[in-house]
């Protein structure tokens, strides 16, 4: 039985999965990578500082940078001051948002000292009044047909996103399960009655990353945590499920064990950009597809890498391939038989590239059957 269609709000998704975002990692290029893929269903920008935005800096302007291919898309953004969070949701959705997400899911102290990201579960009622002041905003800001039909992207890419005519933009939240692991273990997690107070005021859909602010990335992710907050709303909106989804089986194990009505995928995709049209097939039809072509991975990493000098320049494409090669090598090498060749000679390739055409040259090079070793090496789990 296919998974039923996920609706946020008025907007109906083509497919149930989203790609997470991940600061420095989930730029439009590489949305774009997924997206091309296909089975996408919704992908975000990283997070977003609404006063960024609103002062118009380089590095905010440069992340919320999206185009007609990259939709529906969403656009997070993170602080707790509910008047500055409103006017970057203004701003969000004058740029091109099909969906505003609000981040209550960040650990890093940069964003909590600020009283942003994961610290709002940590003060429920502040958490409650931004999202509530974000939603009353949107409302004010109705999109016209023509506006919405830009903001569903290339129906030769979904298979067929829609909304409401004369609806606003949704607004979503990304949480975890409670800042405290003790107050999880003790089944005091704040999660599931922030949900519920979340829909009270209007917000469409929650995500939930199954750990605790504590857990930062350690330990499995808590599918338990993420089934009490599905139990909690009572599909009054849906919960997406997030963590540890690394192949199509993740997905489809997170949802009969939750109920989760979507699953988001964030380290997962960076190794295999194609996990969403892999999920989604198991999902509907029950069946991965075959494994892309050495070829076709080499054809995704050369586009990445032409799509990243377009949007910006040689340089810092250069150092953008550089970091992500041995994600994107983490399916390369794969023989027939199912072992391994070493791909570390093409990392290195890659990594020590200082031009354009050296990074062309080392991907020919793999492609004619150099740049490997054929005593298998293990691979490195990349840097996240
Ligand atoms: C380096 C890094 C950066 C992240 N940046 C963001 C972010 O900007 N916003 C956000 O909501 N979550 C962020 N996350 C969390 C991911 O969206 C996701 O919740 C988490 O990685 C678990 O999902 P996964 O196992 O599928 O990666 C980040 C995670 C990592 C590892």
């Amino acid at each position: 039985m296919p998974p039923p269609p996920l609706h946020i709000g008025p907007l109906r998704l083509s497919t149930n999965l989203l790609l997470a975002p991940i600061a420095g990692y989930c730029d439009l290029a590489f949305r774009t990578v997924c997206r091309e893929f296909g089975g996408l269903g919704l992908a975000c920008t990283d997070l977003l500082s609404p006063q960024g935005l609103l002062r118009g800096t380089a590095t905010s302007l440069d992340l919320a940078k999206t185009n007609d291919f990259d939709k529906p898309v969403g656009m997070q953004l993170y602080g707790s001051d509910p008047e500055i969070m409103a006017q970057g949701a203004r701003w969000a959705v004058e740029h091109g948002a099909t969906v505003v997400d609000i981040n209550m899911g960040c650990p890093v102290d940069k964003v909590t000292k600020k009283d942003g990201g994961s610290k709002l579960l940590t003060d429920l009622s502040r958490a409650v009044g931004v999202a509530e002041r974000v939603a009353r905003e949107l409302e004010k800001m109705p999109l016209s047909a023509e506006e919405w039909a830009k903001r569903l992207g290339d129906a030769r890419f979904g298979t067929g996103a829609a909304v409401r005519g004369g609806a606003n933009v949704p607004l979503t939240c990304k949480i975890r399960l409670c800042w405290h692991t003790s107050d999880f273990e003790s089944g005091a997690a704040c999660s599931p009655h922030l949900a519920r107070m979340l829909a009270d005021v209007g917000v469409c859909a929650v995500t939930v990353h199954g750990r605790t602010t504590e857990d930062k990335f350690a330990g499995n992710v808590r599918l338990e945590g993420i089934a009490r907050v599905v139990e909690a709303v009572d599909g009054r909106i849906p919960i997406i499920g997030n963590g540890d989804v690394r192949e199509p089986e993740d997905a489809r194990r997170m949802v009969a064990f939750t109920g989760c009505a979507g699953v988001m995928i964030g380290r997962g995709a960076l190794s295999t950009p194609w996990v969403f049209r892999d999920t989604w097939s198991l999902l509907v039809d029950g069946v991965t597809p075959p494994a892309p072509s050495e070829a076709e991975i080499i054809a995704m990493i050369r586009r990445f890498f032409v799509l990243m000098q377009g949007q910006r320049d040689d340089r810092y494409a250069l150092f953008q391939i550089s970091r992500r090669v041995s994600w994107f090598a983490k399916r390369l090498g794969i023989q027939p038989d199912g072992k391994r060749v070493g791909v570390k000679p093409f990392k290195e390739a890659v990594r020590l590239a200082r031009h354009p055409e050296e990074i062309h040259a080392a991907l020919d090079r793999y492609l004619d059957g150099g740049l490997r070793t054929w005593d298998s090496e293990p691979e490195a789990a990349g840097a996240l």
